[in-house]
């Protein structure tokens, strides 16, 4: 019994020792969420995040909203047929709650996160898949009515380019663009006070694409469907003139939504929209490019704040905050420094940027 008293004894000992070498150095760069007057949030993926104690000092530090990279999607809540998987979810709302932080549910309705499982059954039995979106989102979301506090409803819902529903989804291919209105319904009689999201990409510079989602957007607000924000992902590159972001997000702003820069970064290279499709261009991150993204993330925080109105500022969020973990890489497979977090963890000058955009 001694033994066991002493070992767990040392265990607390040990771990409270290790937590403070492993604290982080003091953080001198001033706060993001402390300089915002409005939510600012990452995406974060829970493993390894709650294990790495300079990503979590970094976290509190800056963040006051998080996001899930992709533990609340659904190819991660059900990943086989019909059973939830709700532990990482519990677990992070567990630790926004503790750490009071505003929890964003990222997502509900995506093609790209729909389980195989789901796609195999529809195709089968298309009467299914109806009555299956009905009781997973009211299952969902009901479970965590009050805790997350909005959520991407339907996400990518649009072609990639240009206008017109995306076609390459189940959700489409079996419930046609009906699936859209309904998933708002669900979520709203789920938790009518979680914040409705329809979130996409490249709305900030596709023209066609964006007419084609504002219309869909007011279209909803003229029938009364529960929509109350949408989001930009804002996946931008250096070269997206700020002009054709400001027009859009002035457009947006004009329906009277919240409007939330739902999963920031600012890219050098070229991707296609498309895994490991992608041109690099730069292999090297030059003093000038570094001062480049800085201006460019000053310009978007300012847009936002002088074109958004300040009650329709439901937050910035980015995705993912340092170039070591950036989605970029992984995913369209080529180099780049997309966020404002350097591979070691030091701050570059694009978290000035965004500082003085705040300021
Ligand atoms: C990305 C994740 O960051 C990656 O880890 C994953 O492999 C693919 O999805 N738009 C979205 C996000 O809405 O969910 C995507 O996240 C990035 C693009």
């Amino acid at each position: 019994m001694k033994v066991v008293i002493w070992a767990v004894f040392l265990g607390v000992l040990v771990s409270g020792c290790y937590s403070v070498l492993d604290e982080s150095p003091h953080i001198s760069e001033r706060s993001l969420r402390k300089t915002a007057n409005f939510p600012i949030g990452t995406s974060l993926r829970f493993l390894p995040f709650i294990v790495d104690q300079r990503l979590k000092a970094l976290h509190e530090h800056h963040f006051d909203s998080y996001t899930a990279g992709n533990d609340m999607k659904m190819h991660r809540v059900m990943p086989f047929d019909n059973e939830f998987n709700f532990q990482t979810v519990d677990a992070i709302v567990a630790y926004t709650q503790q750490n009071d932080q505003r929890l964003f549910g990222h997502n509900l309705i995506w093609h790209s996160s729909t389980p195989k499982w789901v796609v195999e059954k529809a195709r089968k039995d298309p009467q299914w898949l109806a009555n299956f979106m009905r009781e997973y989102i009211h299952a969902y979301v009901g479970r965590y009515k009050g805790l997350v506090h909005g959520w991407d409803v339907v996400n990518e819902g649009i072609n990639t380019h240009g206008g017109g529903y995306r076609t390459d989804s189940i959700w489409y291919e079996i419930l046609g663009e009906k699936y859209i209105e309904q998933a708002f319904h669900y979520a709203h009689e789920a938790d009518p006070d979680a914040v409705l999201f329809y979130n996409d990409f490249n709305t900030e510079r596709d023209m066609a694409k964006f007419d084609f989602m504002l219309s869909m957007v007011k279209d909803l607000q003229a029938r009364g469907v529960p929509i109350s924000g949408i989001g930009f992902q804002m996946h931008i590159r250096m070269d997206i003139p700020d002009e054709v972001i400001a027009e859009t997000l002035q457009k947006a702003a004009d329906t009277g939504l919240q409007i939330h820069l739902s999963e920031v970064d600012v890219i050098f290279n070229t991707h296609n929209d498309s895994k490991g499709g992608g041109v690099e261009n730069f292999t090297v991150l030059t003093p000038e490019m570094r001062a480049a993204q800085r201006e460019k993330y000053k310009n978007l925080v300012r847009m936002y704040r002088e074109i958004v109105p300040k009650k329709q500022q439901y937050g910035i969020t980015f995705w993912g905050f340092n170039d070591r973990d950036t989605w970029i890489k992984k995913f369209f497979a080529m180099i780049d420094w997309p966020t404002l977090y350097d591979e070691d963890l030091q701050a570059k000058p694009a978290l000035l940027g965004v500082l003085e955009g705040l300021d």
